[in-house]
């Protein structure tokens, strides 16, 4: 299967913010990453509210890959899906306990978006146990969520695998996905660990030669 690269808007030109996604799917973007923080779950805020979705999700054919970093997801999830977001990922560390992940998954998806599921660099990658065959997609985090432009943590490759090997196993096709600090080389490493999706923001938005960059992740 090819590689699907999901450029991150958190580094793109906020003053013009459409021309910089259109740019991104003339380069070859087949999804669009949309990152949400709430000052809370982190401590940044992004202008990518629910009004910012349905704004533009149409004004373009990417899917909208949106990243909630938020305390509340089992309120904000279905919000967001109800917006125009095509993917609702929210991370595992918000929910109290796995009854609130099951009722996130189910509201989400209730309110027609797919659902990922995202885990810290710190979390254990057991923990997503319950969740496989409740999702469509499991985001690892590759660095500390909250900022853009910080360097890969490279343990995330081991993750990467055990998430595969599991995906496997259970026969599913989950896709895993991984956000922070992907260029050509940290991209590499994932996609022979098992990752379908790399999310990218500093190393696209920004450079001259976009273009080069996104297909050399592309190519991968
Ligand atoms: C970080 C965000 C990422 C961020 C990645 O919390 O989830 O999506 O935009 O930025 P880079 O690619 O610059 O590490
Ligand atoms: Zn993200």
């Amino acid at each position: 299967m090819s590689i699907i690269v999901s450029p991150s808007i958190l580094a793109a030109n906020k003053s013009a913010i459409l021309d910089d996604m259109l740019l991104a799917e003339k380069c070859g973007a087949k999804y669009i990453h949309i990152d949400v923080m709430d000052g809370v779950f982190v401590p940044n805020v992004t202008e990518f509210t629910p009004d910012f979705v349905s704004k533009y999700h149409a004004s373009h054919g990417m899917v909208n890959d949106v990243h909630i970093m938020v305390e509340d997801p089992l309120v904000l999830g279905p919000i967001f899906a109800k917006a125009g977001a095509d993917i609702v990922t929210f991370h595992l560390e918000a929910c109290e306990d796995p009854e609130e992940v099951f009722a996130t998954i189910k509201a989400i998806k209730e309110a027609g978006a797919k659902v990922g599921i995202s885990i810290k660099p710190g979390t254990p990658v057991e923990a997503l146990s319950l969740f496989y065959e409740e999702v469509d997609l499991i985001l690892v985090m590759s660095v500390e969520p909250g900022k853009g432009g910080q360097p890969f943590i490279e343990a995330s490759t081991d993750r990467i695998k055990t998430i595969k090997e599991e995906i496997e196993k259970r026969k599913l096709s989950v896709l895993i996905e991984v956000d922070g600090g992907i260029n050509q080389n940290t991209g590499a490493l994932c996609v022979n660990a098992g990752a379908d999706v790399l999310v990218a923001g500093s190393y696209l938005f920004g450079h001259e030669d976009i273009k080069d960059r996104l297909e050399a992740l592309l190519s991968l």
